[in-house]
């Protein structure tokens, strides 16, 4: 049984989430591209909704001295991980916790991502996740997201959808297939707009909201405390 929320098993995840998610390799990239400029030597990072630590990875090897905690309620999102990361036990911790559930310690971190995985919770749970993650911000910590998006009306929902499925066809998979990850909009994840979500960062009382970057039925954001 699938226990990470995503259309893939733990398992396949890594071979399949860029034929699902255009331009996913880029979200992290852009993510870390931003941390460079705004503070280049963050002390301590939580990456929550981590997945198979792919975007761990990159953090650790980009900020070698890094103090990075890894949270994710995939139990077995979690063991892939885990042996991913093995070697850098010293500075790591990983607990099997959601965004909204997480305990750390207030001013914890200067910077929080939330990569592709606030879209699964409904509105009160999306804010409680959101304020969770303001919550564990340094005064000046930057919180980073990316997440499937609603367009605004009827015909930009449509059209979004048909070239989302065009994507995945072209990326490889069957129609059978990318129409089935497609029938999950607004059923097995809850995506809000690009206003709704900057209207939430403000609403919460981070000092600076702004799009990151948009493209397909994607966007990313980020929010400095
Ligand atoms: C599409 S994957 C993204 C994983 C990773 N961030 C990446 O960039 O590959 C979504 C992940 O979000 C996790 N997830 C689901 N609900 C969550 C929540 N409420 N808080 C944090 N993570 C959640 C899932 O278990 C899954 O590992």
């Amino acid at each position: 049984m699938n226990d990470n929320a995503t259309a893939h098993m733990a398992g396949e995840y890594d071979n399949k989430i860029e034929q699902t998610i255009p331009c996913y390799k880029f979200f992290h990239e852009q993510a870390l591209d931003l941390v460079r400029v705004y503070n280049n030597k963050p002390k301590n990072w939580l990456d929550t909704g981590c997945g198979t630590g792919t975007m761990a990875g990159k953090i650790l090897s980009s900020f070698p001295d890094i103090r990075l905690v890894l949270a994710d309620p995939s139990k077995d999102m979690i063991d892939i991980t885990r042996n991913k990361l093995g070697g850098y036990q010293k500075q790591i911790s990983i607990i099997t916790t959601a965004s909204q559930d997480l305990v750390e310690a207030e001013h914890s971190f200067n910077v929080i991502t939330a990569i592709m995985c606030h879209h699964y919770l409904e509105p009160i749970m999306r804010a409680a996740a959101t304020e969770n993650c303001y919550r564990m911000l340094n005064k000046g910590g930057i919180y980073i997201t990316f997440e499937n998006i609603c367009p605004t009306g009827e015909i930009g929902i449509k059209l979004g959808l048909q070239r989302w499925k065009k994507f995945q066809m072209e990326s490889g998979k069957s129609e059978e297939e990318a129409a089935s990850h497609i029938a999950r909009f607004g059923k097995e994840y809850f995506p809000v707009t690009i206003e709704e979500h900057l209207q939430l960062l403000r609403k919460i009382g981070f000092t600076c909201a702004e799009v990151l970057w948009a493209s397909y039925m994607q966007a990313g954001f980020y929010a400095i405390k």
